[in-house]
């Protein structure tokens, strides 16, 4: 059998929430969208649910993912619905909706429902993708009141830059969220993973951390306290010296300086590892530190094991996860943390914890 794998550890992933929620001082949904960030919704969601205070994914498949899979607490769609039939879907199955332009509030207005849906109501306080600009948010709210519809509103709004606590967006933002929602009731919600970690002043009533329940910090600075939840692993499958002079792999970009031995992984870009890193791009052997060489293939990537005699075939190589950091691949391949986590596949996932 192939023996490229990424081990979920699921005490990990608790373990992150608990320390996202306590760092927020409130109640915090786990965002599992996007497949929870390719660490697997379903064994995710199921892996939090005694102790989530629910759940966030991007939208509605995602969400009938996790309730067809018993997971029964609240549920928000952060992209809302696209279209009309949706809202029944989401009404019929309790689903929390955020609404954060005209064309849904209109959607809502128009369209018969089973049962009251509850609304995030999503403010552009500056990141310009999405949500109300402040001065429509009390005309959007008293909408959603009068339409008949809907059961709660909550106020949101999602930062462009809480990543840098030094960087002052973040401070306007929320500045702009207060002014805009001061007349308005009902509970707030402002931290993403950044926030939670590195801006106190964004505690509010629900945090909405992502990244950091899968052990990687956004900020440059700190991991936090975090524990990797995701290891993505194979082993050396041939060994083979190369001589001073010659070259390695697709475009000959590595080309030996000394007499090197080269073991030959099992894991690709095809796995979701990124093409685009570096030779010296960290790695760690049988638990060493060493370094990648050569381009990465589709199928295959190559260390360098020359300062590491005892290793050869079947030694185990880290692509990251408790040894190698996420970030510093992430670093290497010019992206970020979340793509790299997002883009694993064909590799066999295995769960404990
Ligand atoms: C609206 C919203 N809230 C929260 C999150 C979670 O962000 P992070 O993974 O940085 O914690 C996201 C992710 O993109 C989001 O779009």
């Amino acid at each position: 059998m192939r023996p490229a794998r990424a081990l979920i550890d699921l005490d990990a992933l608790r373990h992150n929430y608990r320390l996202a929620r306590r760092r927020h001082g409130s109640r915090a949904l786990a965002v599992v969208k996007a497949n929870a960030y390719g660490h697997g919704a379903v064994r995710c969601a199921r892996a939090l649910a005694g102790e989530a205070d629910g759940f966030a994914v991007a939208f509605l498949e995602e969400a009938l993912e996790l309730r067809a899979a018993g997971i029964v607490g609240p549920i928000l769609l952060l992209e809302g619905v696209f279209e009309a039939p949706e809202l029944d879907a989401a009404a019929t199955h309790g689903l929390w909706l955020v609404v954060h332009h005209e064309a849904q509030l209109r959607m809502l207005e128009a369209t018969p429902l089973a049962a009251p849906v509850d609304v995030w109501l999503k403010i552009n306080t500056g990141m310009n993708r999405a949500g109300f600009l402040p001065d429509a948010v009390e005309a959007a709210w008293r909408r959603l009141r009068a339409c008949g519809k809907v059961g709660e509103i909550a106020l949101m709004t999602h930062f462009a830059r809480a990543d840098e606590p030094q960087v002052i967006t973040t401070a306007e933002q929320i500045a702009r969220f207060d002014a805009a929602t001061v007349h308005l009731p009902g509970a707030r919600s402002l931290a993403n993973s950044g926030a939670i970690l590195g801006w106190p002043q964004a505690r509010r009533d629900w945090a909405r951390p992502g990244i950091l329940l899968y052990g990687a910090s956004p900020l440059a600075a700190t991991d936090g306290g975090l524990q990797p939840v995701m290891t993505l692993e194979s082993t050396v499958m041939a060994v083979r010296e190369i001589a001073p002079g010659e070259a390695l792999g697709y475009g000959e970009r590595f080309v030996a300086e000394r007499p090197t031995r080269v073991g030959l992984v099992a894991l690709g870009y095809a796995d979701g590892y990124p093409r685009t890193v570096p030779d010296g791009t960290p790695v760690s052997i049988d638990g060493a530190p060493a370094r990648l060489i050569g381009r990465v293939s589709m199928d295959m990537l190559t260390v360098d094991l020359s300062a590491l005699p005892g290793a050869g075939i079947g030694s185990r190589v880290e692509l990251w996860g408790k040894e190698v950091a996420v970030n510093r691949v992430a670093q290497a391949a010019g992206t970020i943390a979340y793509e790299l986590l997002c883009n694993v596949k064909r590799v066999r996932f295995e769960y404990c914890g």
